[in-house]
């Protein structure tokens, strides 16, 4: 390692000479802010009249909040706040900026809430309880050779009034009371992973399977998302003969949904996948995932864009544990996208992912978490650029974070750290695409004065760390240009739904 003292978070100082106290103070203020993500961008005169709109509802926003914290949306939980951020301004705004691309997901739980919900309607679903965990399943007439006491859920429906809000709760994690509900980090995940086992077998019935991923594409698409690298295990999936297709069939319906979507919506840039199985697995499991890799990418090789592990990290099995096959991947030329860090522990095996996750040369983190803990570690991936995905919903519903000012992404952006802001989950939580993320991001971890530029920023940043090769990835990036000047003039024609700002100067726009 070069020089072990530098100190990251210490950008190099510039000693203040003026003797004047307000010209020092105005010197270090405006040093300080060309550090943060997004200030090196110069915005054209029309791009800062548009800034200055959306700045206005921020600052509304802050001012309300700074009055009264319980008024500021992002520094409260989301289940609380959700239905108010989707009236606030700015989030009307966020929701028509291009934002790129989207590279923090997970397959079975890319949809929205209502339409996940929905599914439960189609004809065919049989529902059965077991004592913690129910099960949903696709049958024709009674074919049903299962020890579980099938029911069709149109039957309970029907013969139970409260079944329909039974059932919704199973398949969320929205509640009142969180901190209630959800005591600490391992019940929350207990109950994350319930759901994942509860949708498994409503999801994997082919026909929903394809259509899923055709609804999680349309959803992007229509938040103005226009690229997706998600992360997937491959389930098994069945249909209503009782076939079962292969983890290579699988991967083939992605393919295929993906290619019909794109044959609809032509604008929509790409799809790629990430093989992420489980990392609460043996050695032996993992020399399967190892095996099927190389059948993964022998037969899609432009849509398979690398390998991760999921799970909760802190339950264990560190990268470390599977150095040797992880190995045999990057041998073979394997991009990693690990999740590592996602954890508020210090020194445990979790935490020290960060680590083996840039020794093994790591495109991009999920998560990073923890990562302002090891500041060499931090240095690192700013010298390597490895962008951290950071997905701010995620962090505060599982449970690491409460008020997101106080998320470490806030000091990762201050820093022009190599940030992406991501969903994860958006399906248990009630969110839907980008932008509520955004919105969080926008709000609570870039400070009062990120402007357009933070937006801007964190939409480029999508296309230069995603996976695509530097060819697609120019191509990708003015494609999102032209949405971005088109967004521009777009906002300036708009006729807003509320009333101008006053503060400031939007209205004669001539250049
Ligand atoms: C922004 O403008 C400054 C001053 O003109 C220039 O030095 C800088 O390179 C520009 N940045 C970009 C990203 O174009
Ligand atoms: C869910 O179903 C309702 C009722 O049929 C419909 O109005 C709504 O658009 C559906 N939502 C989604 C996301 O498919
Ligand atoms: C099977 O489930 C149905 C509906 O939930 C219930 O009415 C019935 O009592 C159950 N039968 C057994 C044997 O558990
Ligand atoms: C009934 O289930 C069995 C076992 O899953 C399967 O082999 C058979 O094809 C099914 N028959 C029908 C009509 O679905
Ligand atoms: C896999 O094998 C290695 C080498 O024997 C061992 O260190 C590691 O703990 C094993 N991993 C798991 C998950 O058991
Ligand atoms: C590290 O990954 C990059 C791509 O992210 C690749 O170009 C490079 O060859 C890799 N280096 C090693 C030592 O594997
Ligand atoms: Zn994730």
């Amino acid at each position: 390692m070069k020089n072990v003292c530098i100190l990251v978070l210490l950008s190099a100082y510039v000693p203040l000479s003026s003797s004047d106290y307000w010209a020092e103070r105005e010197k270090l203020i405006n040093y300080e802010k060309q550090f943060s993500l997004g200030s090196k961008l110069n915005l054209t005169e029309k791009e800062k009249r548009v800034s200055d709109i959306l700045m206005t509802y921020k600052f509304e926003e802050y001012d309300l909040g700074f009055l009264n914290p319980n008024d500021f949306l992002a520094g409260q939980h989301f289940f609380k706040v959700k239905d108010k951020i989707e009236k606030s301004k700015v989030f009307d705004i966020i929701q028509r900026v291009p934002k790129g691309s989207s590279l923090h997901s997970h397959d079975e739980a890319l949809v929205s809430q209502e339409y996940l919900y929905n599914l439960t309607y189609r004809d065919n679903l049989y529902i059965c309880i077991e004592k913690d965990q129910i099960n949903l399943h696709f049958f024709r007439g009674n074919n049903i050779s299962d020890s579980c006491n099938w029911t069709l859920v149109s039957d309970l429906r029907r013969s139970d009034k409260n079944f329909d809000s039974y059932l919704k709760s199973k398949i969320s994690m929205i509640c009142n009371d969180p901190d209630k509900t959800y005591s600490n980090s391992n019940t929350v995940w207990k109950a994350f992973q319930t759901i994942f086992r509860t949708i498994g077998g409503l999801l994997t019935y082919k026909p929903i399977f394809e259509e899923y991923f055709y609804e999680a594409l349309l959803e992007l698409y229509e938040d103005n998302v226009k690229y997706l690298e998600f992360r997937g295990f491959l389930p098994e999936v069945y249909d209503i003969d009782g076939n079962i297709y292969s983890k290579l069939e699988v991967l083939g319906m992605y393919v295929h949904t993906f290619k019909k979507f794109q044959t609809d919506h032509p604008d929509f840039f790409g799809a790629r996948f990430i093989y992420a199985p489980n990392r609460h697995v043996d050695n032996a499991t993992m020399d399967e995932y190892v095996n099927t890799f190389r059948k993964l990418r022998k037969k899609y090789p432009d849509f398979v864009a690398g390998f991760d592990l999921v799970g909760q990290e802190d339950a264990g099995n560190p990268l470390i544990s599977f150095l040797s096959q992880l190995e045999e991947l990057q041998k073979m030329g394997v991009n990693f996208f690990f999740h590592a860090g996602e954890t508020n522990w210090e020194g445990e095996s979790t935490d020290f992912n960060i680590l083996d996750a840039i020794l093994l040369n790591t495109t991009r983190i999920g998560h990073s978490y923890a990562i302002l803990k090891h500041p060499i570690a931090a240095q690192l991936v700013k010298e390597k650029d490895i962008a951290l995905e950071i997905c701010p919903i995620s962090n505060q519903v599982l449970k690491l974070v409460t008020d997101l000012r106080n998320h470490p992404g806030v000091i990762l952006i201050a820093n022009g750290f190599p940030v992406v802001i991501s969903a994860d989950d958006p399906s248990f939580w009630g969110s839907r695409g980008l932008s509520y993320d955004w919105y969080m991001a926008f709000m609570a971890l870039a400070g009062k004065n990120s402007d357009l530029r933070f937006l801007k920023q964190l939409a480029i940043n999508s296309i230069k760390y995603s996976s695509l090769d530097e060819n697609k990835k120019k191509l990708a990036m003015n494609e999102w240009e032209s949405d971005w000047n088109v967004f521009i003039e777009a906002e300036l024609q708009r006729q807003y739904p509320y009333d101008l700002p006053n503060v400031i100067n939007v209205i004669e726009i001539n250049d």
